[in-house]
């Protein structure tokens, strides 16, 4: 991972990639984070699209990111939002595997886009689920394992070289199923097909999932 700020791939057309997907998604990016309430924990938060999202509601921000080169462009955009949003937000250089904060911490984790690139998403879904309180809120928002079987067969096929040229995202996974062996209690599921996305990654879960009390 420390390599990847050598590599041109990650420093500069990664970071553009992310931008122009983020843009496809605002809508639904909004809509999802407006239920972001107290202290919320973002797992990889990538070039920072998220932050303007967060509302009067949201008290504190920490935007968990490892990829160094992706985390410098959200200190860009961090500078330029305005001060009483700024400083709800702190940037947390750190791998979500392994989250270096307390037990029942926040009251929301948001995951957008990132349970397909995380290595180990099980190990990621009992590290947030660790660090939410109990009745804590996780939203969201994962392209998953296509509901047509032809697209299907196509995903696990091309998976491996997907893989290696998407900055370790996989097309494959089956994100809510996972979301409920974590333990969670899905309160809201969305499964649907997005138009603007390649087929490849068409298919998207979205939704709100509970810790028990
Ligand atoms: C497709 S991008 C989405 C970024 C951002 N959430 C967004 O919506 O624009 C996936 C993000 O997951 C991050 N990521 C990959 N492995 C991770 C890990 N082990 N822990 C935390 N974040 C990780 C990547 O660095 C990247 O920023």
């Amino acid at each position: 991972m420390s390599l990847r700020r050598f590599n041109p791939y990650y420093r500069c057309f990664f970071p553009w990639l992310l931008d122009r997907v983020s843009k496809v998604v605002a809508p639904e990016r909004e809509q999802l984070l407006s239920y972001a309430k107290g202290a919320v924990l973002e797992i990889g938060a990538g070039t920072g699209t998220s932050f303007n999202c967060y509302q009067s509601q949201v008290s504190e921000v920490y935007a968990l990111e490892p990829d160094t080169g992706v985390m410098q462009k959200a200190r860009s955009v961090l500078s330029g939002l305005p001060e009483t949003q700024r400083d709800k937000i702190q940037l947390l250089v750190a791998d979500a595997m392994n989250i270096p904060l307390a037990d029942n911490r926040f009251d929301t984790v948001v995951c957008f886009l990132v349970l397909c690139s995380v290595p180990e998403p099980q190990q990621v879904l009992q590290e947030v689920y660790r660090v939410l309180k109990p009745g804590g809120q996780l939203l969201f928002f994962e392209h998953v394992l296509s509901d047509n079987v032809a697209v299907q067969r196509w995903q696990h096929r091309l998976n491996p070289l997907w893989h290696r040229c998407a900055g370790g995202c996989q097309l494959n996974r089956e994100t809510a199923g996972l979301i409920v062996r974590a333990g969670f209690e899905l309160q809201q599921l969305k499964r649907y097909q997005h138009e603007a996305f390649p087929v490849l990654v068409r298919q998207l879960v979205t939704g709100i999932a509970v810790k028990h009390q």
